[in-house]
């Protein structure tokens, strides 16, 4: 007879025998297994994940594609893809719904915010609620309020080479990451942050350290939960319940305002139990984060591009400034959405440098075949669209920026829009691209319009990505002065 220890030993090391056996079948002998990748991810996904963590994930991916191919395995059931025909059937096609990784950056998991649902009907309920504040009409009347911030982003500029008499160096990541938070915030909120202005960066450093929160509470769910340990959002809540107080009181004065913001809290007039106020407040941070970082980056990127291209910039500055002969010639909406040439550099920076660098993920539904390999139920399946955009085989001379690709063929290839997907693709894609492209070109013709722009030498590239991409030296300097 075992004695009961004797027993409980027994059936630990048991267990822990059938783990093991588990885990070197799934390694070897699953469907999986016959995809290459490095060889300790047969075991465990925890070497990528400190990857995400550290949000070099985006640098490590090439060099995986680069050694292994289009598919690879990072994880026992994780795997990364480059190909075009598995990004359009993962994201388009079969329209695969979003991964777990998104319920567990949620701070209360039953609340849900546009990016964070995960179940596809509730969110095409909420993406139909918003489409009002997306419609082509209502983006064309925030062209005033878009003009009104970018009056006070040249003014704050003009003052600037006024005080250095001629070109000052500026940090454009920053000024320009101000400015589209001033344009999303009168957009949405009915009112400018007025970053531009003040340069008061209290509020972009909370935003930042909220996105790299995210990441570590994606892999450790249970750290909110620790004694001490704040709520990723402690500080951004302050700033939202502020705003949304002060249009409540606007409301009972009568004012009416027919923004997102005041979707969110009609919604909730309407529907207290089902639409909390922790829901306007996740939406709210979205929109902030979404609707800022993401352009002012692109606009960086863009400039980053030219100024290292300069026959692209001079061609560039010839386009606007035909259109725009006076230096009062209005830029607007109508005038530089049939600039060809503009909007071919901010199609191909967007493809070279898109916001989105790492995997966008997706969990399989059901076991299906992806680029000839059988991908079973519940695999974690990332598409890497920013290597797609780079893939030699669609693209000729793909780490060259050649605006010219979008306008005709280049070197007997026409640009493939099947392969181009800076704003995601499928029912998640972006809400917000016509209004992030319609600032963008306001911005960028505004900018070469008025200023002389150029290289300040000897800058990192280096990005890390946490939620979007940083520049690793924390910023990045442009030349500015003003043209006679
Ligand atoms: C830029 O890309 C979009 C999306 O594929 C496409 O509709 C548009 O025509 C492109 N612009 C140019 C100038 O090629």
């Amino acid at each position: 007879m075992y004695g009961f220890t004797t027993i409980f030993i027994y059936a630990l090391a048991a267990e822990l025998c059938r783990r093991c056996c588990r885990i070197l079948l799934a390694a070897f002998t699953g469907p999986l297994s016959k995809i290459p990748g490095p060889v300790i991810g047969k075991f465990t996904s925890w070497p990528w994940l400190i990857q995400v963590i550290k949000g070099n994930q985006m640098n490590i991916g090439p060099r995986l594609f680069q050694k292994y191919g289009p598919v690879v395995r990072v994880g026992p059931a994780d795997i990364l893809f480059a190909d075009k025909a598995a990004i359009q059937k993962i994201l388009v096609e079969d329209d695969f719904r979003k991964s777990h990784d998104y319920e567990r950056i949620r701070e209360d998991p039953h609340v849900a915010s546009l990016i964070t649902e995960t179940d596809k009907v509730k969110y095409k309920q909420k993406r139909r609620q918003l489409s009002p504040a997306f419609s082509i009409s209502y983006l064309n009347g925030l062209e005033a309020l878009m003009h009104e911030c970018i009056q006070v982003f040249t003014r704050v500029l003009d003052t600037k080479c006024n005080e250095a008499h001629g070109a000052v160096v500026i940090d454009m990541n920053r000024i320009l990451a101000h400015l589209t938070s001033d344009v999303m915030s009168a957009a949405s909120f009915g009112g400018s942050f007025n970053l531009v202005e003040s340069d008061d960066n209290t509020q972009m450093n909370i935003f930042h350290s909220y996105m790299r929160r995210l990441a570590l509470d994606a892999q450790f769910t249970f750290i909110k939960y620790l004694p001490g340990v704040p709520l990723a959002s402690s500080e951004i809540s302050v700033l939202i319940n502020r705003i949304v107080s002060r249009r409540r009181q606007e409301m009972e004065k009568g004012i009416a305002k027919k923004d997102i913001l005041q979707i969110f809290i009609d919604t909730n007039d309407a529907d207290p139990v089902s639409f909390t106020d922790k829901h306007i407040e996740e939406e709210m941070i979205l929109f902030m984060i979404a609707g800022s970082d993401t352009t002012s980056l692109t606009a960086t990127f863009t400039l980053l591009l030219l100024l290292n291209n300069q026959e692209k910039l001079r061609e560039l500055r010839a386009e606007i400034d035909s259109a725009f002969p006076s230096q009062d010639d209005t830029i607007t909406f109508a005038k530089t959405q049939d600039l060809p040439y503009l909007n071919a550099v901010i199609n191909e920076s967007m493809r070279m440098m898109p916001i989105v660098t790492a995997g966008v993920v997706r969990l399989v539904p059901e076991t299906t075949i992806i680029c000839g390999y059988e991908i079973p139920k519940d695999t974690i399946v990332s598409t890497w669209i920013s290597e797609m955009q780079r893939d030699p085989r669609i693209w000729r001379d793909p780490n060259s920026f050649i605006p010219e690709r979008w306008i005709s063929n280049y070197k007997g290839v026409a640009a493939d829009r099947k392969a181009f997907m800076p704003f995601s693709a499928g029912s998640r894609n972006c809400i917000g691209q016509q209004f992030a492209l319609k600032e963008l070109r306001l911005i960028l013709a505004t900018l070469l319009q008025r200023y002389e722009l150029s290289l300040v030498p000897g800058q990192s590239h280096e990005l890390r990505v946490h939620t979007v991409p940083w520049f690793k030296q924390g910023f990045y300097n442009i030349g500015v002065k003003r043209r006679e």
